[in-house]
């Protein structure tokens, strides 16, 4: 298994070119369920949660293929309706191909995606909101069996949380329902931005994209021609290596990035000292003479992400005095405080709400991940703690950051992948 051993107390300079967001590809790929032509994708990240939904896609029957940097979906020969366990068990995201699946063949089997570290990640919004739709839902030995065999039929619909993927999926199914779909209490994420605006260019008719009410007007089970698109950049790999400018207190610039889309983010890192500068498509992190503490709650967009959690909690044992930190989305998103712990972090967790005392030396040792977001917070880490230290169990890191090792390589960082 792959491990990345890293030295710490680097100063970072240069420039990292931001990947296509992780999330948002997801949903757009399971859209593509809903065309009758080929799909060509750009700006699709290296990663391997793309790879696993790919490898779905194409055990249904579709045909996926690479040319040059893009991606050509087709899946005018889908024949399959069956999300098997093997591959969900790997990426619940995997649940994204319910909604057009169901609404394109009035039938489906998922399986059940189950939780993760981070938390339970029930499903049940979506579920209730399918059958709202006309959807018959039964579970049997783990597996979702949806189906709709009059097609769905567009109606009120209202979340009782917000759910990314939830809203994903529920746009997605209600794109080919008979009907008008509304969605209250809609994710305003950019990667749910993305998915209504690329179907609206492709002839359905959404209102209220980026609000919390959606209106979407179904096609009555007709498939639609997709337009080609680029990925957006990804938020969270932004984030991420801001924080690694701002916890090595380098002047760092981000390229191929949407600020618009880091609104929370920054203020945070403004709020802790540290001076931004962006253009349309780039953002600079300058240092700062000292790290102030801060206080973070975890919410939905475009609030402070959860996703960004993690690493602000490494940032906050560099800063000098208390950062509290409450998450609030996921109920086991604390997994990265006892490695930090390990590394010589003064942390203490009172159920959702950790206390940062800084500031504390981190000194390097063997650490582990143990999902995406809290391996990249032992990798901040890892840059400022004395010594060298070796991060296991990368392939978390791998699901989401698109060469990371040679990203950081790039700005002076002394990292290597190894392999034990
Ligand atoms: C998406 O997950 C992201 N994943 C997550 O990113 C992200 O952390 C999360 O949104 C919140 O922003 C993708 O987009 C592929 P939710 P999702 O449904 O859609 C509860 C990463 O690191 N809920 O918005 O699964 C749920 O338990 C990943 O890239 C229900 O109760 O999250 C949670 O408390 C991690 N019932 C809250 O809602 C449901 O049916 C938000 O979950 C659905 C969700």
């Amino acid at each position: 298994m792959d491990y990345l051993q890293l030295k710490g107390s680097q100063s970072l300079s240069g420039e990292i070119k931001i990947s296509g967001a992780k999330n948002a590809s997801l949903p757009l790929i399971a859209m593509t369920i809903l065309a009758k032509n080929n799909v060509k994708i750009s700006n699709l990240p290296h990663v391997a949660d793309i790879n696993t939904l790919l490898k779905l896609l194409s055990n249904l029957g579709a045909s996926c293929e690479k040319t040059n940097d893009d991606m050509l979906i087709d899946t005018s020969k889908l024949h399959e309706t069956k999300a098997t366990y093997d591959i969900v068990k790997t990426m619940r995201a995997s649940i994204l191909v319910l909604g057009p699946l169901l609404a394109r063949f009035g039938k489906c089997e998922v399986s059940l995606p189950g939780g993760c570290a981070i938390g339970q990640r029930p499903v049940d919004l979506h579920l209730k909101a399918l059958e709202q739709m006309g959807a018959n839902i039964e579970i049997k030995s783990g597996y979702i069996e949806a189906t709709a065999s009059n097609g769905l039929k567009g109606c009120d619909i209202i979340f009782d949380k917000i759910t990314v993927t939830g809203t994903a999926n529920i746009v997605m199914a209600a794109a080919l329902a008979s009907g008008v779909t509304t969605i209250t209490n809609a994710a305003r994420e950019p990667e749910v931005v993305q998915l209504c605006e690329i179907l609206n260019e492709s002839g359905i008719n959404i209102k209220g994209i980026g609000t919390a009410i959606l209106t979407i007007v179904g096609t009555d089970r007709k498939l639609i021609d997709i337009v080609g698109f680029s990925v957006i950049p990804d938020r969270i790999e932004a984030g991420t290596y801001l924080c690694a400018g701002a916890i090595t207190n380098s002047k760092l610039t981000i390229t191929n990035t949407n600020p618009s889309h880091l609104g929370s983010v920054l203020a945070k890192l403004e709020e802790m000292g540290f001076s931004i500068e962006s253009t349309k498509d780039t953002i600079t992190i300058h240092p700062t003479s000292e790290i102030k503490p801060v206080r973070i709650i975890t919410q939905e967009y475009p609030a402070f992400p959860t996703d960004m959690q993690a690493q602000f909690m490494a940032l906050a044992t560099q800063a000098n005095g208390v950062s509290i930190i409450e998450e609030r989305l996921f109920e086991n998103r604390f997994m990265h405080v006892s490695e930090l712990q390990r590394m010589g972090a003064d942390i203490s967790l009172n159920g959702h709400t950790a206390t940062i005392n800084g500031k504390s030396n981190l000194s390097a040792t063997d650490v582990m991940a143990t999902d995406l977001r809290a391996s990249s917070a032992l990798i901040l880490a890892a840059l400022v703690a004395d010594g060298t230290t070796d991060v296991h169990r990368i392939y978390h890191l791998d699901r989401g950051y698109d060469s990371l090792d040679k990203k950081l390589q790039n700005v002076g960082v002394d990292i290597v992948r190894l392999s034990e």
